[in-house]
């Protein structure tokens, strides 16, 4: 099958992408088909790998005002509202809602989700059922399990216990929630905890590091610091990091310097930590994500994630990845004309650094032919004019594909 007239990832230049058994078999210009080859001409389109959803809740997707609704609109009615609706978990209703997530992320381009799911549930009643469901959907979707402690590993009974069970199950990462913990030492114990089973599992970690705007909030030093010194490094992303979006300058001078040497991945959760965020304040009004800007600079990887689809922390979650660069560039002041077209990175490639998928991802001779069409000829575009993703190709095989929309304006 050969795919015409594209522009691979913002190149000004035309190429031909041949797929011969699930691979990218040849990219370059002005290829030829081959006799009865398949041809579709995508006449100046862009092209991507797919988009990475590298944080959300899977498992509290489509609860938005179940049983009742997050007025104040902060992270802690936020919890509250959901420990409300755990009691109402089966797995028939988990699949129903995963099942309706995961089709609206196809449909926007997405092939690779890393999924946080609350194991604070003696039952593990959505964890079972997820990781049944990465399995029944790994030929459309790549689904990565976090074990997330929602109310902490120290600070909820048997939380130690459930995260190793998860482990055990299957989960891939260990996750932690160090600002949610009782106490500094609770905190700091708790992610010594994650890390020692991380190890002894053979498992990946993603810790909810400081999500407040407590600039005391300091759990990310820590997980730098373990992920430095237990060689883990690119396998440790810190996620949310909202403190330190108050932490004072000369801190973060001191702090940047191990983040560095950690070689961990950063996830910034632009629509809702700027919903979240800032709920203390009277005025200014925080924003309450963190330095991106600043952590893109120093050359640490950092993607986004849209964290929450329609539940109590975003009733507005719509799986769209552009919505949560959109929301980064505005809140990170990156409007810049480079950092626009680049912005496609904090949803493909460094998601996918973040995700540990390591070279099988990517538009690239040899891999799987796994690639996404955007209604655009280039990423600015796309994200200027919201621009669909026409098509999401999934081994050489279409797996989602979206009309534009046409408006006819009469004068
Ligand atoms: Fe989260």
């Amino acid at each position: 099958m050969l795919f015409k007239n594209v522009h691979i990832k913002n190149d000004t230049e035309k190429k031909d992408i041949r797929v011969e058994d699930g691979i990218f078999k040849q990219i370059a210009a002005g290829l030829e088909p081959l006799a009865g080859e398949e041809v579709v001409d995508y006449d100046d389109k862009l092209v991507l790998p797919p988009f990475v959803e590298s944080h959300v809740h899977l498992d509290t997707c489509f609860t938005a005002g179940e049983p009742r609704w997050n007025m104040s609109g902060t992270l802690f009615e936020g919890i509250d509202c959901w420990e409300e609706r755990k009691e109402m978990l089966t797995k028939d209703d988990v699949r129903k809602r995963v099942n309706k997530a995961v089709r609206i992320q196809a449909g926007n381009g997405i092939q690779h989700v890393r999924t946080h799911v609350d194991i604070n549930d003696p039952k593990l009643t959505a964890l079972e059922t997820i990781l049944e469901m990465r399995d029944e959907l790994k030929d459309y979707i790549d689904i990565q399990i976090v074990a997330f402690p929602q109310y902490g590993i120290l600070s909820y009974p048997k939380g130690k216990e459930l995260l190793e069970t998860a482990l055990k199950m299957g989960a891939d990462a260990a996750g932690a929630i160090p600002h949610f913990e009782f106490t500094r030492e609770y905190s700091v114990e708790s992610l010594n905890i994650c890390f020692e089973l991380a190890q002894k599992y053979g498992k990946l970690i993603d810790v909810h590091c400081d999500e407040i705007d407590d600039e005391a909030s300091r759990g990310l030093e820590t997980v730098a610091t373990r992920a430095y010194e237990t060689g883990m490094k690119d396998m440790v992303t810190a996620s949310h990091t909202t403190a330190m979006h108050s932490y004072n300058n000369a801190y973060v001078i001191r702090l940047m310097r191990i983040l560095k040497m950690s070689g961990m991945n950063f996830v910034a959760n632009p629509c809702v930590n700027v919903h979240l965020g800032g709920r203390t304040d009277t005025y200014p009004k925080r924003r309450s994500m963190t330095r991106v800007k600043e952590l893109t600079a120093e050359g640490c990887n950092v993607s986004f994630g849209n964290d929450d689809i329609f539940d109590p922390w975003n009733p507005l979650g719509n799986a769209s990845m552009r919505d949560a660069v959109f929301m980064g560039l505005y809140a990170g002041h990156m409007l810049g004309y480079e950092e626009i077209c680049n912005s496609y990175k904090f949803v493909t490639e460094n998601a996918a650094k973040t995700l540990h998928l390591g070279d099988k991802y990517g538009i690239r001779e040899g891999n799987e032919a796994n690639f996404v069409v955007l209604d655009a000829k280039n990423y600015y575009d796309a994200l200027c004019y919201n621009r669909p993703v026409l098509a999401s190709y999934r081994k050489g095989s279409l797996i989602a594909a979206t009309e534009p929309e046409k408006t006819n304006v009469k004068f």
